[in-house]
Parts: structure tokens; sequence; C-alpha cells
């Protein structure tokens, strides 16, 4: 946002999301409007229902596929239907894909797939999810070759390197992919198996997810999410993220996340069944 945001500009953020788009926005001095991401519209924005006055204005349109919190995976209709949003209103795309290897079933589409998609679109990759690298710091963009200059202007500017040890070991994962994402993929399905099968056999609603290591769980009726979530940490010690903290959209869900053995996940099943709604 800081590359390409001045005072007054307008991003397309969809919620529920991570929080940094907004944040980076506000820092920006720019102004995030908001996209519903909702089961009934499997968790895509309705790029028809922007106001044309907001598209006019809008700088940055955030997307992130594979979608954190809701493990929806992007299809080629919705990138197709970004890109020609973009075009159409001048807009750039920064779409987040620190998840793009986690996916279950096939491949997470990359939007740069999509014709046309390198005039106006960046992806931001990370080591983070796919080697489990969370905290060191790093990453990569590839995408539009202007924007990409935007960006290392901008980051050239405001920090440096990243540590050379920590350079090195994310070479090394990234050449030993074959050898360490499989594995990882083939554990975080059986993982999301067991748990998601396990809700559902006790009664909740779960769809889940395509990609990512989280579940986008429906809080049981009558409740909100808060309470759903304390009264999860409170009377069966699992901790879990309340949907609302990811945009006012995420009321009524929370975040369960697959990064616990399978024995854990499904002794929480066990404890949820325990407690009565
Ligand atoms: C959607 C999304 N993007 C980016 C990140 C952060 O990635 P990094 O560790 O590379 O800053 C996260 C981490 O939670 C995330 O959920």
């Amino acid at each position: 946002a800081f590359a390409f945001v001045n005072p007054g500009y307008i991003t397309l953020v969809p919620e529920p999301c991570y929080p940094v788009y907004r944040g980076a926005t506000y820092f920006a001095g720019g102004l995030p409007i908001y996209m519903d991401l909702r089961p009934e519209n499997d968790f895509f924005p309705d790029l028809d229902r922007v106001d044309p006055r907001d598209a006019a204005r809008a700088k940055i349109l955030w997307l992130n596929y594979p979608n954190s919190p809701t493990g929806k995976l992007a299809t080629k209709a919705f990138f197709e239907k970004a890109v020609a949003f973009a075009r159409k209103h001048g807009c750039l795309i920064c779409q987040d894909a620190a998840y793009t290897e986690m996916a279950f079933d096939g491949r997470a589409l990359s939007i740069l797939e999509i014709d046309g998609a390198k005039e106006v679109a960046i992806e931001l990759h990370s080591c983070s999810k796919t080697f489990s690298m969370t905290g060191w710091r790093v990453g990569w963009a590839c995408g539009n070759r202007d924007l990409i200059a935007g960006l290392g202007r901008m980051k050239s500017n405001v920090d440096s390197g990243i540590f050379t040890a920590i350079q090195r070991a994310a070479t090394t994962a990234l050449q030993h992919y074959d050898r360490i994402v499989p594995p990882l993929m083939k554990m975080y399905r059986q993982r999301r198996d067991t748990f998601c099968n396990g809700l559902k056999a006790i009664g909740w609603n779960v769809r889940p997810p395509e990609g990512t290591f989280y579940c986008w769980i429906p809080v049981p009726k009558g409740y909100t999410s808060a309470q759903v979530s304390s009264r999860l940490l409170e009377e069966a010690d699992i901790v879990t993220t309340p949907g609302n903290g990811f945009g006012a959209p995420g009321e009524g869900f929370i975040r369960a996340t697959l990064t616990v053995p399978e024995e854990r996940l499904a002794l929480a099943v066990e404890r949820i069944e325990k407690l009565k709604w």
C-alpha cells in the first residue's frame, strides 16, 4: 500500500481478511472500502456491487486466495472477472498468495495465469506457511514489471535485506520443495478430514477448507463469535479466533487452525461434543 496509495486513495478490501490490508491502507492515508466474503457468494467478493464511484477511485484491489480465514480457493472465472475489473477501472490487483501451495485437491491457480493479468497484477508469496517458516520474514513478489519496480523502490528505502542464513534456508527449502511440501500437505489433509468429519459427526455444520490450514466454522444459533470462542477457551481449553476479528462479515464464525497434531484435533472434537449449546 505504501508504494501505490496516496492520502485520499481508496483500496478495495475483502472482508473477513488478514487485517493488514486494512491497516496498511490507513497507514498510507488511504481509505479501505470493504467487500463481503460470505458463504452464499462462495466467499468471492461481488465486484458487480462495488459502487461505481469507489471503483473509479480505487487504486488497489486486494485479493487473497487460497483465502484466510475462509479456506476458499479462487476459480479461473473469478480471477478473470477480477482482472477485467482492474483493467476497466485502472486499478491494480495485489493478490496475497501466502497459502498458494496449500491446496487440498489439485493446484491453486496463480492470478498471473490469467490473460492480461500481468498488466495489472502482482502476487505476494511467502515461505511462512509453505515451509512452516512463519516469522522468518522471507517472501517475494512477482507480476507486473512497473508495480514490482515501485515496490522495490519503496522496500529498498524503508528496510534492509533478510539475514543471509535465513535466505540460504529459504533457498534450500525451495530446492527441496518436492521432499518437503507433499508430506506436509498429506499431514494437513489428514488433520482437516479428522477435524471436519469429527465436527460434522457431532452436528456442526462445517465446510472443509479447499486450501490453507484454517477451518471457518459457523457458530451455533443464538451465539456470537466471541461467546463461542470464549466458551471453547474457558470450558474446553480450545483456542480459536472469533471471526469478527477479521471484519464485520466474520461475525457468526470462528476460525480453527490445523497446526496441532491429529490426535489433539480429535480430542478437541470430543471436548466440543461435551459442551451443550
Ligand atoms: C493471508 C495472509 N497473508 C500474509 C500472512 C503473513 O505472511 P508473512 O509471514 O510472509 O508476512 C498471513 C499470516 O498469517 C496471512 O494469513
